[in-house]
């Protein structure tokens, strides 16, 4: 197992990707703490995770809420001793579907970027110095190919992403020397709930587009994240890793 005697974090894991990330993490040998929003499928995921033979720590926390961040963080430490991953997953539009920049309401642009970008230097803050003082961790984030070619009727949630791909980078430098990897996933179209948001005719472009004759599945970015966390990846760093189906390249 790659990830034997590993502590991990997943933010967002109540579903869609995060909840296969846990899983898979799981499924390497790592215990993991989970969070989310929505405690209700939150648990399914721990349920499923303990019924595997795992163990998986669940918390109610908003990535935007230092207070509940901090909490999750040190009941991490309580229960399983350190923390050794941080797989910065919760995020997404705050919209409902595509809709120019011109009519976003200020608390819904605002909303996309406090919930990507300040959660994701959020959780991060919370965890670096545990992983400088114990010499090694493995950050994963959760840009978007949008934030690399920026997506119409999505900016607020392109520039977020595209500063989460600056975070990375910038992070990735500062922490070279102490034994932490600092990269992020730029996900293409993936399965999810998310995928509803965008109109149908748009979909079956972009399927055609790939020659592919699919989506990418939640599993396709789990395997993404197994190999950024693993010492497989340990001279990966600032890197932006493209998952995407061969779209969206720029
Ligand atoms: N699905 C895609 O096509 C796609 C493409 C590119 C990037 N991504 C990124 O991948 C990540 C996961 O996406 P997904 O498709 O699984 O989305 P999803 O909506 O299915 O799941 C996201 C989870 O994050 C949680 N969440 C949202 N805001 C939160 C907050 N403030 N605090 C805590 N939890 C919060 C939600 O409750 C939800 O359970 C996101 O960062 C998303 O932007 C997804």
């Amino acid at each position: 197992m790659r990830l034997a005697d590993k502590v991990a974090i997943v933010t967002g894991a109540a579903r869609g990707i995060g909840r296969e990330i846990a899983l898979a993490l799981v499924r390497e040998g790592a215990k993991v703490t989970i969070s989310d929003l929505d405690m209700d499928p939150l648990n399914d995921v721990v349920n499923e995770i303990k019924a595997a033979g795992g163990e998986a720590l669940p918390c109610r926390v908003d990535v935007t809420n230092s207070a509940e961040i901090n909490k999750m963080v040190e009941a991490t430490i309580e229960t399983f001793g350190k923390i050794d991953i941080l797989v910065n997953n919760a995020g997404g539009s705050a919209r409902d579907r595509a809709s120019d920049f011109n009519e976003a309401p200020e608390e819904v642009w605002k909303a996309t970027l406090e919930r990507n970008l300040h959660g994701t230097l959020g959780c991060t803050r919370a965890v670096i110095n545990h992983m400088i003082e114990q010499k090694s961790g493995k950050i994963v984030n959760f840009a978007s190919v949008n934030g690399i070619s920026g997506q119409s009727g999505f900016v607020d949630y392109s520039a977020a992403k595209a500063g989460i791909i600056g975070f990375t980078k910038a992070l990735a430098k500062e922490v070279n020397s102490c034994g932490i990897n600092v990269n992020a996933i730029a996900p293409g179209v993936i399965e999810t709930r998310v995928v509803e948001q965008i109109p149908k005719e748009t979909i079956t472009g972009i399927i055609e587009s790939l020659n592919l004759n699919r989506l990418g599945q939640p599993e396709d970015i789990a395997n993404a994240v197994l190999y950024l966390t693993s010492e497989e990846a340990s001279y990966v760093q600032g890197h932006i890793l493209r998952v995407c189906g061969g779209g969206f390249i720029s």
